[in-house]
């Protein structure tokens, strides 16, 4: 399907994308095998879609991969999503590298286990020169705990002269967010025909496209990044002001 790529407008990318990877289970399940190896099947399509983000010229991918209520799973399936990331970190390191990515993650890391932690800041570290892309893993993410954690931290800053609460307005709250040093989401892509956020940046997709398929997280390929950016390019985003004021 090299022409669906051909249609993309490379100066008009989303500068921040962001992806909930959903489906894995149903995908597995269809096929009658277990939700862990939906999950593995999942980690091809992360591959895929981050080095074909990369190529296009993305500046800004952040993947949803595990929220603050998928503690809320049985503890198997959380135990094998949290040695699959381990595996996938390890051996990424290379593809991270050889597309000059930097990793980063948002979310209440410490309650990851520690092996997961010290995987994760190994690989931050390596790739912090990295410049050609962000590549942002949602890990133990949840937005309202962000928003939280966020306001906890404003309001101390408040009682502790640090700044007057005049002060707090959009770029206050940015900077209090886990996701400070990346722009404002544009595009959201969910796959598996859910329609909903699911916790997921909340105030940083306030001005976002949605882009919802059908299709599950395992079967996600290049066409079907390519069909969703190609969406997104023919979408009039008038962020509040008539068709006329914008063109
Ligand atoms: C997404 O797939 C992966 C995670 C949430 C970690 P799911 O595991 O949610 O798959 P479904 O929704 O049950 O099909
Ligand atoms: C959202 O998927 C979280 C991730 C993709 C990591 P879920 O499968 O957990 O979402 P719900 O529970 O269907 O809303
Ligand atoms: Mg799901």
């Amino acid at each position: 399907m090299k022409h669906l790529e051909t249609q993309i407008n490379k100066l008009k990318l989303p500068s921040h994308l962001a992806i909930i990877m959903d489906g894995n289970g149903r995908w597995a399940k269809q096929k009658g095998l277990l939700r862990a190896v939906g999950h593995e099947n999942g980690t091809k399509s992360v591959r895929l879609t981050v080095e074909n983000c990369a190529k296009l010229g993305i500046k800004n991918l952040t993947l949803y991969a595990f929220s603050t209520e998928n503690w809320n799973r049985p503890k198997l399936e959380v135990d094998t999503l949290m040695k699959l990331l381990i595996s996938s970190l390890k051996k990424e390191l290379k593809t991270l590298q050889e597309n000059k990515i930097r990793l980063n993650a948002i979310g209440n890391l410490t309650n990851l286990p520690e092996k997961v932690q010290r995987e994760l800041q190994e690989v931050i570290a390596k790739t912090a020169e990295n410049k050609h892309m962000t590549l942002t893993l949602a890990l133990s993410y949840g937005s309202r705990e962000e928003l939280i954690q966020a306001v906890k931290k404003i309001s101390d800053k408040v009682k502790n002269n640090i700044i007057s609460s005049d002060a707090i307005g959009e770029n206050i709250i940015n900077e209090h967010l886990y996701t400070h040093n990346l722009p404002d989401v544009d595009l959201v892509i969910r796959t598996s025909g859910e329609h909903r956020l699911s916790n997921f940046l909340l105030w940083q997709v306030a001005y976002a496209e949605f882009y919802f398929t059908d299709v599950l997280w395992p079967d996600f390929t290049e066409e079907e990044l390519y069909k969703a950016i190609i969406s997104f390019q023919n979408r009039e985003r008038r962020f509040g002001k008539t068709s006329e004021q914008i063109s």
